[in-house]
């Protein structure tokens, strides 16, 4: 594992989920991989959950459990923006989010989400499910523009969350409904699901 991975792990938060009535608020982060689920009562119910986005510095990332699914919530930084512009189309397998099921409308531009600099996806991989791991770094593969591997069995996103070719996966990772309920904080599961 490179220094540069490293450095992308440490930047990959978890936030733990706390539900309050019909909606479930992220609390608090904690480093790396721990991960809190809220009750099964609020899962079965599907509460909306928020994410309040302030604390997010450029590149790094929160995870939030939301109808027991896992959803990555991304800032990416202009580098980061700029390499996803870099990442040629004819890698992917549907650069354009032409696949509707995988995102609702606000989701279908180049940076797959509402602002361009926060990629809200689920992170589930499309092929059999497994998560996939943040591999935001450039190279060293001269295709690779950062974007997100899955280690079951080699599924690479690019960091839209859109698939490349030639992989397990089918379809892009799915973006789920979300919208702005503030300028920095989101609500995932928003029935609305755009701002
Ligand atoms: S589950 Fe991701 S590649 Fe198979």
């Amino acid at each position: 594992m490179t220094d540069d991975v490293d450095r992308n792990r440490r930047h990959f938060l978890t936030v733990a989920t706390a539900v309050t009535g019909g909606v479930g608020i992220a609390l608090a982060s904690i480093p790396f991989l721990v991960s809190l689920r809220p009750s099964a009562r609020a899962q079965a119910l599907g509460a909306p959950v928020e994410v309040p986005l302030a604390s997010l510095e450029p590149g790094e990332m929160v995870r939030v459990i939301w109808r027991g699914r896992l959803v990555f919530v991304l800032r990416r930084s202009q580098a980061m923006l700029s390499n996803l512009e870099q990442t040629p189309p004819d890698l992917l397998r549907d650069p354009n989010s032409e696949v509707a099921e995988q995102q609702h409308e606000f989701a279908v531009n180049p940076y797959r989400s509402i602002q361009p600099e926060y990629l809200v996806i689920e992170g589930n991989c499309t092929h059999l499910g497994c998560a996939p791991l943040p591999e935001f770094q450039v190279g060293p593969a001269p295709d690779w523009h950062g974007g997100f591997f899955c280690p079951c069995h080699g599924s690479r996103f690019d960091l839209a969350g859109r698939v490349y070719k030639g992989v397990p996966a089918p379809t892009n990772l799915r973006v789920p409904p979300y919208r702005f309920i503030q300028d920095d904080v989101i609500m995932i599961g928003s029935e609305a699901g755009a701002a």
